[in-house]
């Protein structure tokens, strides 16, 4: 079968593999009918989220049809259409129990303390092969995958795989109560539906931060008030915007690839920080493989929790969804801490959220379709990553389907 898989650092490739096979009897077979590349795929390829092991298949985003189930999946059979949560969970272990599905005892192969198990991800979280495929071996598939009715298209339910959740998840950690201001820094994908999610919990203002205007726009869409860094200063903008008091939430929808204003009164800060984002920079990526114009690692890894940081208000919520690597030690922690700032952060426990976020999109009170802007096939990937990873205006969030499922 084809998928996209990881060879190192800038290298990734369409390839021949062989088909996943049951292993465990909490697996199933997924053939898939839907996949997609997502923000943290890039880190991988870019270097800033090291300890890939070379031929792991990559993507973490899927939607398909159960093809064949082990003996202990007793609630799903041959045929049935499912969702395939991003990050593997046990579903009885007490953080299973509790919902922090991303902190499971049992999932990951490297023991308890290895931290999230996800698909297609470093050797430290399984690896487990990803979804980027034509088919996919689901651990404990009893528990991870989440049957859809017919209301719902392969194509919303792709979005509520780990982007969905991913927002919603960052704008309850922001502890947003009604009324509150929200501040977004990012409007990728996953900044999109965390400006959603942050109206889901009634947000009274909410300001997006990014420097791509296509991105911005869709933000603008949805009702944020939009900040452009490249062109302002998005603290000072921030505090002007809310009479000097800063906003009461701040999400960090970015993630380690994050840059530094290139152009603009924000500009003069960052110089300021660029020996810091420097050795930050080699601490992440050790290796890096730009070619030509693709695969170029963010400038300034802390850029964004730098500016979470100083654009909220005294005593506010800081939520941090953005992806950092473990290497990644830079946080300006006593700025924080003189501001009586609340921090939450964390991988998504996608397994959580999926059921109550499938609803909201079968009851039309979301729409995720608008997030997704490209349809590519499975065969076409390479060259939809390198669109993505240069974020070219119309590709927001890419669909990856496999060959034989476009007709
Ligand atoms: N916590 C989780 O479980 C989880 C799940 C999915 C994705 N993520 C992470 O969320 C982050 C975003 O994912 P995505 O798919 O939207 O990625 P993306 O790369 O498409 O989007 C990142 C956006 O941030 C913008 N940006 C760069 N520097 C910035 C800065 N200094 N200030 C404001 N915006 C800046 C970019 O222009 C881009 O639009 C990534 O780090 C990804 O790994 C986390
Ligand atoms: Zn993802
Ligand atoms: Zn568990």
């Amino acid at each position: 079968m084809k998928a996209v898989v990881w060879q190192g650092v800038g290298d990734i490739r369409l390839e021949d593999v062989a088909e996943p096979r049951i292993e465990q009897p909490t697996d199933a077979i997924v053939k898939l009918t839907a996949s997609a590349i997502c923000g943290t795929d890039l880190h991988m390829v870019r270097g800033t989220m090291s300890g890939m092991r070379p031929g792991t298949i990559l993507g973490h985003e899927g939607v398909g049809v159960v093809e064949e189930v082990g003996s202990a999946v007793r609630n799903l059979k041959q045929g049935d259409r499912v969702l395939i949560p991003s990050t593997i969970a046990c579903g009885y272990c007490s953080y299973c129990r509790a919902g922090y599905y991303a902190q499971c005892d049992n999932a990951n192969p490297n023991g308890i303390q290895a931290g999230t198990c996800f698909f297609g991800g470093p050797e430290k979280s399984g690896p487990v092969h990803g979804l980027q495929a034509e088919k996919a071996r689901i651990p404990f598939a009893g528990v991870g995958l989440v049957k859809l009715s017919d209301e719902v298209s392969d194509e919303q339910a792709l979005l509520v795989s780990d982007i969905f959740p991913t927002g919603y998840m960052g704008a309850e950690l922001a502890e947003i109560k009604p009324g509150n201001t929200v501040a977004v820094f990012g409007c990728g994908p996953v900044g999109q539906f965390a400006i959603a999610s942050a109206k889901l919990f009634q947000a009274g203002r909410i300001f997006a931060v990014d420097n791509i205007p296509s991105r911005l726009e869709a933000a603008r869409e949805q009702g944020a008030e939009t900040i452009d860094f490249s062109k302002e200063d998005p603290v000072a903008m921030i505090r002007e915007l809310t009479g000097g008091i800063g906003c009461d939430r701040a999400i960090d929808a970015v993630g380690v690839d994050a840059e530094a204003p290139h152009g603009g009164p924000g500009m003069k800060e960052a110089k300021e920080h660029e020996e810091d984002f420097r050795q930050e920079l080699s601490q992440v990526a050790p290796q890096t493989n730009a070619r030509g114009e693709n695969w170029h690692p963010g400038d300034a890894p802390s850029m964004a929790l730098i500016w979470g940081v100083e654009a909220l208000a005294k005593a506010g919520t800081f939520s941090i969804i953005g992806v950092y690597p473990e290497s990644a030690t830079l946080f300006p922690i006593g700025m924080a801490m003189n501001k009586n700032l609340t921090i939450k952060m964390g991988n998504c426990n996608h397994r959580k959220y999926i059921p109550l976020l499938l609803d909201m999109v079968r009851s039309g009170t979301v729409d995720p379709l608008k997030v997704l802007t490209k349809r590519e096939r499975l065969t076409s990937a390479i060259d939809a990553y390198r669109a993505f990873d240069l974020r070219q205006p119309g590709w927001l969030k890419v669909e990856l389907q496999p060959t034989e499922m476009v007709h």
